[in-house]
């Protein structure tokens, strides 16, 4: 059997009458971006968050930007960023010209460790950003303390976390602001690149929206309040997207019904395998990552058996080449370059069948037969 890390051409071959309808529809139309059918998403979204503010935009990476140059992040300001996560929790923060200050991350669960947080701060930092990462939640609610008692924002990075809750909490609004990310891997995957930012915040929710289209402020036209950016969603992914969202809670619940199948049986094969673990709350699975000291052989041993996997992140954020000026060198964030070295992705899609998930489950079990 040959397990495929993701499937594209099933996930999105399923919709493909919804897709021609949306083409005939949408493309045609003349209304391509910005019009009602993301207005209609930003309501779906806060219908299902119960969000105050959803502001559509054109991916995860410029949600974050414009999230953070809401909270006034800019020259001069320190945002306290993950050391291992995807290159936009600490690019965002950069390209406004902030300074990214990293912060170790639990090595069980490959999230911000809440308890680095005062140790890290510094004068200028006013932001920290807590992303969830993996299948794993980040500890929002010791987070959201510190920062309390350290003065500090919470940006939220829900890009894989849409339809998970923290202490009850939807993922997106335990802090100031979230994001959502509808790249097309991620749960609610889009037919092209797009993203969500959510606050219960009206000053947020408003300048957020004036950012994402030039600092306009939606009535008058070409009155700039703001130096803002392009960086509007699409009518035809809006669409898409408000119609997948309806099915969300039943492919949330394909995939954790799959997780857990992973977490029963690979939890059985003791230390030499781990998988990731969460902070509590809902949490909602996206990839499935374990770690592993043979991670390198464990791959090659799946792979001629297979099954496609996955390394995220091999040279952690305080490593990486872009970040050179920062100064940092191999040693200083031991849990980031522990998952750098030792995470792997398993295959975790709500296409997958029984027998593949069966199958994957007795590739890991024969590595360590
Ligand atoms: C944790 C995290 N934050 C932000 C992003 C950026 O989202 P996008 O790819 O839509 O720009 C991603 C995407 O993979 C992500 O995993």
């Amino acid at each position: 059997m040959r397990v495929a890390y993701f499937d594209y051409a099933r996930r999105f071959g399923a919709d493909a009458a919804l897709v021609k309808q949306l083409v005939a529809e949408v493309g045609t139309s003349g209304a391509f971006i910005l019009k009602h059918r993301v207005s209609e998403l930003e309501e779906a979204i806060k219908g299902q968050t119960g969000a105050a503010h959803a502001v559509a935009v054109s991916n995860g990476t410029d949600a974050l930007l414009i999230a953070l140059a809401s909270l006034g992040v800019g020259p001069g300001v320190d945002v306290l960023t993950p050391a291992f996560s995807f290159i936009s929790t600490a690019s965002a923060p950069a390209l406004l010209r902030a300074r990214p200050v990293f912060v170790d991350v639990n090595p069980d669960t490959g999230t911000i460790a809440a308890d680095e947080l005062a140790r890290r701060r510094t004068p200028e930092s006013k932001v920290v950003i807590a992303a969830h990462l993996f299948s794993s939640l980040a500890a929002m609610a010791e987070i959201q303390a510190a920062a309390r008692a350290l003065g500090l924002r919470v940006l939220e990075d829900s890009a894989v976390a849409l339809g998970a809750r923290t202490a009850g909490v939807p993922a997106g609004l335990a802090g100031d602001v979230g994001v959502y990310s509808f790249f097309p891997a991620k749960p609610l995957g889009g037919i092209g690149d797009a993203g969500m930012i959510v606050s219960n915040d009206a000053a947020i929710g408003d300048m957020c929206r004036r950012l994402r289209n030039h600092g306009q402020d939606g009535v008058t036209r070409f009155l700039h309040h703001h130096l803002g950016w392009n960086h509007r969603m699409d009518e035809i992914v809006a669409a898409y997207l408000t119609a997948k969202l309806a099915r969300l809670p039943a492919l949330h619940a394909r995939r954790r019904a799959i997780g857990e199948r992973y977490d029963a049986e690979l939890g059985k094969l003791g230390a030499a395998i781990r998988p990731l673990a969460s902070a509590p709350g809902e949490r909602v699975f996206y990839t499935y990552v374990i770690r592993s000291e043979r991670r390198d052989a464990l791959r090659a041993h799946l792979f001629e058996r297979g099954v496609e996997t996955q390394l995220y992140y091999t040279v952690p954020l305080h490593l990486q080449p872009c970040f050179a000026h920062l100064g940092h060198v191999a040693g200083d964030f031991p849990g980031a370059e522990t998952l750098a070295r030792e995470a792997l992705a398993l295959p975790l899609y709500a296409e997958m069948t029984d027998a593949e998930v069966d199958y994957v489950v007795s590739a890991v079990r024969s590595f360590h037969a």
